[in-house]
């Protein structure tokens, strides 16, 4: 199973990102987690390039979609600035509105940070308006226990690595559904 992950801050040693690595680390045999990286480079979006036959399309906008279509599912983590989603985040999330890979995927989505409640709230609504599938069991908060944490202090954390490897597992599980 292939899962795209999805770090909606682009602050370098970002928690989402580390998270996101972590659950790389900890994905079960048959199980491969990578991380997206082409947050900072999408256009902003427009719907004139966003043609029916495509051939307008950014290249990198080709390149996000083809490997969302790839997925078996989508784990989100994202920030909140402001008590919503990020416009680097949204941005991609617009991009994704018009495609045919992206409607039914299932998604997962992580927090890292207890006090965001708005962002996660929106963000459920967007991908749900969105068609995506949304899976409540696997969508969890788990903060780092700090700013430097690196992805191997996380997965090596028998905590955190337990909440991040039994989200993965019930994520694995309803994809299959
Ligand atoms: C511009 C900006 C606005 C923020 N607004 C909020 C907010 O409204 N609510 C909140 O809980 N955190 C807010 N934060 C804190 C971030 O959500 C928090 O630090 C998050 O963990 C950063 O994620 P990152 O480490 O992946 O970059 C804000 C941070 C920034 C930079």
């Amino acid at each position: 199973m292939y899962i795209l992950a999805i770090s909606g801050s682009l602050r370098t040693g970002a928690s989402n990102t580390t998270v996101l690595q972590a659950a790389a680390l900890l994905a079960p045999p048959g199980v491969t987690i990578t991380l997206y990286d082409g947050l900072g480079a999408l256009p902003p979006f427009n719907p004139d390039l966003d043609s029916q036959d495509g051939d307008q399309l950014p290249a990198i906008v080709a390149d996000l979609r083809e490997q969302i279509g790839r997925a078996d599912g989508v784990l989100i983590s994202c920030p909140e600035y402001a008590h919503g989603i990020p416009g680097s985040f949204k941005n991609l999330l617009d991009w994704l509105v018009g495609s045919t890979e992206f409607p039914g995927k299932p998604v997962a989505l992580l927090n890292t940070s207890p006090m965001s409640v708005h962002a996660p709230a929106q963000l459920a609504e967007v991908l749900t308006t969105m068609n995506a599938r949304l899976i409540r069991e696997a969508s969890i908060t788990v903060q780092p226990r700090s700013r430097g944490s690196s992805p191997h202090d996380i997965a090596a954390d028998p905590e955190l690595s337990a909440t991040l490897r039994n989200a993965i597992v019930a994520f694995v599980v309803a994809v299959h559904e």
